[in-house]
């Protein structure tokens, strides 16, 4: 077993391991791929100011989201399809997080259902909505999410149309996976990830095949989804859906002040300054470059969560410094599931948490929750001055 020290070194085992369809699926952004790139290179001009003789005993890194106790303020993000990256994907993964203390968000769009989550915790969970056209489906994902003890729903509001990706085009990306030669013949290179999947009954869209209209296996579920999404999304829409579910609201895809401060009327929970990990608008800035302006615009009315880009205790050290009261991580925890299971995203975290923790260190703080801007080097030209 090779020495695992960082995030990278799970990516690099998971891309061993799974099947290149899905590796794929995950390490890839829409189009030419320069938001993708840039949500993890724009990080690097952010610098730390290191301090020295400073106590640093009994740190803590403890806080809260949305009113919730975390270990830390990182969140797992709701990641679709996980259940095809290693044998019941989410319930590992929401394992795991319910292990260490932090928060799993379910995508509605993943293998394992809302029940069968649930069935396999036993503290509450986040669940991801997508805004979809049909009302009846609408009413019931939220009522079994409510029935779960969902604790939070968190909207995703920059999907209405999809980026494209070429790899998915190319591979034919479907779950369970088409048997192809080339498919065939990748998977059987993938032994354990296949044995997982012999083993395992929860092969398809666990939250929507059997629950939405004339959608009663893999093949009806593409032309539902094809014309599922609602297109005609708007902020009354959204109000609509808060109050559907009357509980609390993360409003994620926010990359707009103006956005932000809608949001924030309509008294959202959180938002999430996010660009879907540069998979939907290719073009748009990276998510940190975009978090100081929606932290002046609406920080001190909503909390104000990050995601896009993370890949190390650094990166979320400097997402806080500059505001945000935690952060969401997608490939991060997803490397760990392809790579090992529910221990790799344990690994993962433990990961982060321990480049949080000695990072915050040698920042001179002891205390997650007193860091702020005064421990970065900020560029004074880096939120970028766009006529
Ligand atoms: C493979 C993959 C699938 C995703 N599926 C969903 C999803 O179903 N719902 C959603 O709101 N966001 C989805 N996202 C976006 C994540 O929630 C999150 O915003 C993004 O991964 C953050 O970027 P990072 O991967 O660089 O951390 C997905 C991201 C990836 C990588």
């Amino acid at each position: 077993m090779p020495v695992i020290t960082c995030i990278d070194d799970l990516k690099t085992l998971y891309r061993r391991r799974v099947p290149r369809m899905f590796y794929d699926y995950c390490e890839t952004g829409s189009w030419s791929e320069q938001t993708f790139r840039e949500n993890t290179s724009d990080f690097d001009d952010l610098h730390f100011r290191q301090r020295v003789a400073v106590d640093m005993t009994n740190r803590t890194t403890a806080s809260r989201m949305i009113g919730q106790d975390v270990a830390m303020p990182v969140a797992l993000a709701p990641v679709g399809l996980t259940g095809m990256q290693h044998a019941d994907g989410e319930i590992r993964a929401a394992r795991a997080a319910e292990r260490f203390g932090v928060p799993f968000t379910l995508s509605t769009l993943s293998i394992c259902s809302i029940e069968d989550v649930a069935e396999y915790t036993s503290k509450p969970f986040w669940f991801q909505v997508y805004t979809l056209k049909d009302d009846d489906f609408m009413e019931r994902l939220m009522d079994r999410a409510r029935k779960a003890g969902c604790s939070a729903i968190v909207i995703t509001l920059d999907l209405q149309v999809q980026g494209q990706r070429h790899k998915d085009l190319k591979n034919g990306l479907s779950a369970p996976p088409k048997l192809t030669p080339s498919s065939i013949a990748n998977m059987a290179t993938k032994v354990s990830w296949g044995l997982g999947m012999l083993g395992t009954k929860r092969r398809t869209f666990g939250n929507v095949v059997g629950h939405a209209k004339g959608v009663t296996d893999p093949a009806s579920l593409s032309s539902w989804t094809a014309e599922a999404f609602d297109h005609a999304l708007d902020w009354a829409r959204v109000k609509e859906l808060m109050e559907m579910w009357g509980g609390k609201v993360i409003l994620k895809g926010i990359m707009d002040p103006e956005d932000a401060k809608r949001a924030a009327d309509l008294g959202a929970d959180a938002i999430v300054v996010s660009n879907h990990g540069g998979r939907q608008l290719d073009g748009a800035l990276s998510s940190i470059r975009a978090l100081p302006g929606i932290i002046e615009a609406v920080g001190d009315r909503v909390e104000v969560l990050f995601d896009s880009g993370i890949r190390s205790g650094q990166d979320i050290l400097k997402a806080l410094a500059l505001g945000a009261k935690g952060v969401m991580i997608g490939r991060s925890w997803v490397y760990g599931l392809g790579a090992m299971g529910e221990a790799g995203v344990t690994k993962s975290l433990d990961i982060l948490h321990k480049e949080l923790d000695t990072t915050m260190a040698l920042c001179g703080h002891r205390d997650i929750n007193q860091v702020d801007r005064d421990i970065l080097l900020v560029p004074e030209d880096f939120t970028g001055r766009w006529a």
